[in-house]
């Protein structure tokens, strides 16, 4: 059944006061295959065939953000972290959601084993959702991130670097080092160049002496692995004697920092109010 299951049906998705084209398949139940767009509750992502059902069901639905605990605030922005065990039915609405901008995911069912990570956009309406990112409860490949999705309309403007920045601050407070689960998407990679760039080159344009890449690792719980690849795409990584060594001429850095592009939205450590999973 996996193959004709796979076209794409849901064409556009209204959200909140968005309406969105989609980009792939995403499994939703049998119910909704003969319908080319879905009317979601932007609070619960609860989802509907027709506009006159959510508009009944806004009625009644007295979420204003996701249901979880709040463990970041700084201006309007705000991220909730979801237990996909406490709220499964919020998890596999999330999954199906996000499945329709993300490629070769599998989908998964078992949202218990997960945490979701939603940021939002705070007025006094709600909370509105721009993006999430998923992570397993506990990785024994050291992924701290599964799935990331920024939503089509809030796209390209920082918040995907935010959230990886934000998957890197919650390993930091696990003391752990972490790496996002692979395949990445091209977008998902050029935003972890990206971050991967902005991170490592600001520290060693800073320090002075010598650094090696566990002391990097140690610093921006980025994973060796990516620390390497990363610098090694970039030619900053030289063989000698049996080593490597990072060259670090300040004007090549400067150079590739310009073509790293922007920095995004900043994480602000001092706001994140949070104890690792347990
Ligand atoms: N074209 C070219 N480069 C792009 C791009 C696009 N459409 N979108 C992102 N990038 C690159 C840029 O280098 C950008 O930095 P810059 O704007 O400073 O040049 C960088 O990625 C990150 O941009 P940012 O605004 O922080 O990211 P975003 O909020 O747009 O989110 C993703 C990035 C990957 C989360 C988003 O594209 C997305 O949700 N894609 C669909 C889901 C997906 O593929 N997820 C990853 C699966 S592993
Ligand atoms: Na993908």
């Amino acid at each position: 059944h996996e193959e004709f299951t796979k076209v794409k049906n849901i064409a556009t998705i209204e959200l909140g006061r968005y309406e969105i084209d989609t980009w792939y398949f995403s499994p939703f139940p049998p119910e909704y295959h003969d319908c080319t767009k879905l009317f979601f509750c932007e609070f619960c992502l609860n989802f509907m065939k027709r506009k006159e059902q959510l508009q009944r069901h806004m009625r009644k639905c007295d979420l204003k953000h996701p249901p979880g605990d709040e463990i970041y605030r700084n201006g309007t922005l705000s991220m909730f972290e979801v237990d996909g065990k406490k709220n499964k039915v919020y998890g596999q609405n999330l999954c199906y959601l996000a499945k329709l901008f993300l490629d070769h995911k599998t989908l998964y069912y078992d949202v218990d084993l997960f945490l979701f990570y939603v940021l939002c956009e705070c007025d006094d309406r709600g909370c509105h959702m721009v993006g999430y990112f998923s992570k397993e409860k506990h990785s024994e490949e050291s992924y701290n991130l599964a799935c990331i999705l920024t939503l089509p309309p809030y796209q390209r403007k920082g918040y995907g670097k935010f959230l990886i920045a934000f998957s890197y601050e919650l390993s930091k407070k696990e003391a752990k080092v972490g790496t996002p689960e692979r395949p990445l998407s091209d977008l998902g990679l050029l935003s972890y160049r990206g971050y991967w760039t902005r991170v490592l080159l600001d520290i060693l344009k800073k320090h002075k002496g010598n650094i090696s890449i566990k002391e990097l690792s140690d610093m921006t719980a980025i994973k060796a692995e990516d620390i390497l690849s990363t610098l090694q795409s970039l030619e900053l990584i030289q063989y000698r004697k049996g080593q490597h060594v990072i060259c670090a001429d300040p004007k090549v850095l400067d150079r590739h920092l310009k073509a790293a592009g922007r920095g995004g939205l900043d994480v602000d450590v001092s706001k994140l109010i949070w104890t690792p999973y347990k």
